[in-house]
Order: structure tokens, then sequence, then C-alpha cells
């Protein structure tokens, strides 16, 4: 079903959802023009699957014969996932979907344990929906230090034109100084080499209220020069 007839409910896909949705979605369409045959199939990464929403949209456009990776530190979490992902993986038999009962802050461990031929291949996105899991445990939140690890290794791994987006609830308690901490990592991103965009809440408070922002960051691509 293309993403245009998915029926909409109140609070899901939420508007920055549908950003971040559109910019992997852009990631994917020039994979398929530009890399497809070269690159061999890509990598997508959830790195916080929760109730697995954001995973099943990576699956739903990834490019054909990807691998998807699922992260996440809560075991119920995990079992949600896996439950919305059984109809998106019949939908999608070219794929590989894995998930993991896991710290985002070990996917190089997760990494590097992936078969050699999928350990090689390229990321083209990775996601982080930061916060607590929706219906859960409100004290299972992810952390500035464990996000930032995370954020770190996929930066490093993710290809031209592949692209990395984190959506932050500057509302939660430790939102805003773990929205700090992944904003001045992608500050330092050279432009010449990185797009990052900030899009946040403008009508309300940032702290203490349900505030959120979304950034994404776009590896761009090395231009060839001519003559
Ligand atoms: C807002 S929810 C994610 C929503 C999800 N992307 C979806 O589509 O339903 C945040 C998730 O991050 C998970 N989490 C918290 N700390 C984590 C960590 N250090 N590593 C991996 N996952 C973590 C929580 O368990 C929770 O399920």
């Amino acid at each position: 079903m293309p993403a245009s007839a998915v029926p909409l409910s109140p609070s899901r896909p939420s508007l920055l959802d549908t950003l971040a949705h559109a910019a992997v979605e852009r990631a994917c369409t020039a994979f398929r023009q530009e890399a497809g045959n070269e690159a061999g199939p890509p990598v997508l990464v959830d790195a916080t699957l929760g109730n697995g929403h954001d995973a099943a949209f990576l699956l739903s456009c990834a490019p054909p014969g990807a691998l998807v990776l699922g992260v996440d530190v809560q075991p119920r979490a995990v079992q949600a996932a896996a439950e919305r992902l059984r109809a998106a993986c019949d939908a999608r038999p070219d794929c590989r979907v894995q998930i993991f009962c896991r710290d985002h802050e070990e996917l190089p461990e997760i990494w590097a344990a992936l078969p050699p031929e999928e350990r090689e291949r390229p990321l083209l996105a990775a996601v982080f929906n930061l916060g607590w899991l929706p219906g859960g445990d409100k004290s299972c939140l992810t952390r500035a230090d464990s996000t930032l690890a995370a954020l770190d290794f996929l930066l490093e791994r993710l290809m031209p034109r592949g692209c990395l987006s984190v959506h932050c609830y500057t509302g939660n308690d430790g939102g805003p100084e773990e929205e700090k901490a992944v904003l001045r990592r992608a500050a330092v991103l050279p432009p010449r080499r990185w797009r990052v965009i900030r899009c946040a809440d403008a009508n309300r408070e940032p702290a203490g209220g349900r505030a959120e922002s979304l950034i994404l960051m776009e590896r761009l691509p090395v231009s060839r020069r001519k003559g």
C-alpha cells in the first residue's frame, strides 16, 4: 500500500514522524537512482524500536534486498515491534529484518556480529525516536551518553545521500540536555560534507511541556570536479 493510502491515527505518524519518514524516503529514492547496482543492498537501522512503527516504515520503503536492524533495550518493546513487523515482513520477502533486545550503544558489537557479507553493506538510513515507550515504563528513557555513542557509530558509517534522523522530546526529563548533546554533535559536522536541519515546536515551551524537535543529518555526495 503506498504511504499516502495508510490511514492516519490521531497521534501517529505525528508531523515530525512524517518529516523524518520523508527524509528516509528521499534517501531510499536516491539510492535506487544512483547507487543501487554498485553498492549492493543497504542497511537501515531503527535505533529505538519501540512499538515498531518506524521500523515498519523503514521496511516498507527499503530498497530491494535491504537489511533492517532494530534495537531496543526493553523486552516489552521488542515483543510489540516483532508483532507489528510480522505483516510488514510478509509484504517484503526480499528484505531481512533482525531485531535485538540490546542497548543501542552496543551497535558496534551488533554490527560486528553480522555475517561478513552484511557487515560490508552501506548504511542508508538510521532513525532515533528518543524518550520512553508510549504506553510503557516512563522510567526507561533514552540517555544522552548512549544515544551519542550510537549516533557516532552510525554517522561514521552513513553513506553519501544517506540520512540520519533524531526525534527529540524536549519536554521530557533530561530531554533538553539530550537534544543539546545531539545538536552539539551535529553542529560540528563539516558543512561541505553534511546538511543538518533542526525543526522544532515554535509555540510550546521547550522544557516541561510537550515540545519536540527533529534533527535531520544528510551526508552529502562527494562532488566530482569537471575537467
Ligand atoms: C519513543 S520510543 C520509540 C518509538 C518507536 N520508534 C516506534 O516507532 O514505535 C523510545 C524507545 O527507546 C527505547 N530505549 C530507551 N533507551 C534505549 C537504549 N539505551 N537503547 C535502545 N533503546 C532504548 C525505549 O525502550 C523505547 O521503546
